[in-house]
């Protein structure tokens, strides 16, 4: 089930170093990581303030470098917020949206979907979060996931699909050190492109990275690398720490 592409992990560094110094530090130890780890795409996502400094560290080299959140754009009056088009000339080529910390302070998955247009638009890859708050014994929340993905994807050429990357990450398994099960998230992953398959066939399906988030660490990376069928990680604490990070990056080889 795993797409052919090489495995994609990336560092979601939420609201964290606390400094830019920091950051830029974290940065060159990651770049050294990802130096070495040639079997994998890796890619760290830094606060928007950070990307300017992040980026002089990324640049050229073959780490990837994302932002956390966007908003459709490219000019407005949206305050607080910056735009896909702002973010790109900094070599952002990665934008998570709806991260279910956003979607918690109002992000709608009708803006999920306008962001996610405006980003394939102009050539950012968009890391779409989806994921439920709880697991319900009538597994309701898979028509939940279902319904975030066909929302998501509502406005988008079938023919960008491979444009697309998917991070099945559950509300329960973020920041708690709670993780889904190696069979949860292969389960998930095949539910996965059953809706994309249902939507755009089954090579646009094929085409469609699938990584899982929620309390990945260096002690559940392998198993749930080789039993869970995704292909990569969205790591938020465990990313904040080298050697954790490079422990789960080796762990997709
Ligand atoms: P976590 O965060 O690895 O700290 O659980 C993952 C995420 O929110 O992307």
């Amino acid at each position: 089930m795993q797409t052919t592409g090489i495995p994609l992990v990336i560092g979601n560094w939420k609201m964290n170093p606390l400094t830019e110094s920091a950051a830029v530090t974290l940065a060159k130890e990651v770049l050294t990581i990802s130096k070495k780890a040639k079997h994998a795409r890796v890619v760290v996502v830094p606060p928007a303030l950070y990307i300017p400094a992040v980026s002089k560290v990324a640049r050229t080299t073959v780490l990837g470098l994302g932002v956390q959140h966007v908003v459709p754009g490219p000019v407005g009056a949206v305050t607080g917020e910056i735009s896909g088009a702002m973010a790109q000339p900094y070599g952002i080529t990665y934008a998570i949206v709806g991260h279910s910390e956003q979607r918690a302070l109002g992000v709608t998955d009708e803006q999920v979907a306008a962001t996610v247009a405006m980003l394939i638009k102009i050539g950012i890859t968009p890391v779409i979060c989806v994921g439920e708050r709880e697991r319900d014994s009538r597994a309701d929340f898979y028509s939940l996931i279902a319904s975030q993905i066909k929302t998501a994807l509502a406005a988008i050429p079938k023919t960008k699909y491979k444009q697309i990357v998917i991070a099945y990450e559950p509300i329960w398994a973020i920041g708690t050190g709670k993780t889904a099960t190696p069979a949860d998230v292969q389960e998930m992953r095949l539910f996965i492109n059953k809706v994309i398959t249902d939507l755009a066939g089954r090579p646009a399906a094929k085409a469609v990275t699938v990584l899982y988030g929620g309390s990945v660490t260096k002690d559940n990376a392998l198993s749930l690398w080789q039993e869970g069928q995704v292909d990569g990680f969205l790591v938020g604490g465990a990313s904040l720490k080298g050697e954790d990070f490079a422990t789960i990056i080796a762990s997709t080889k």
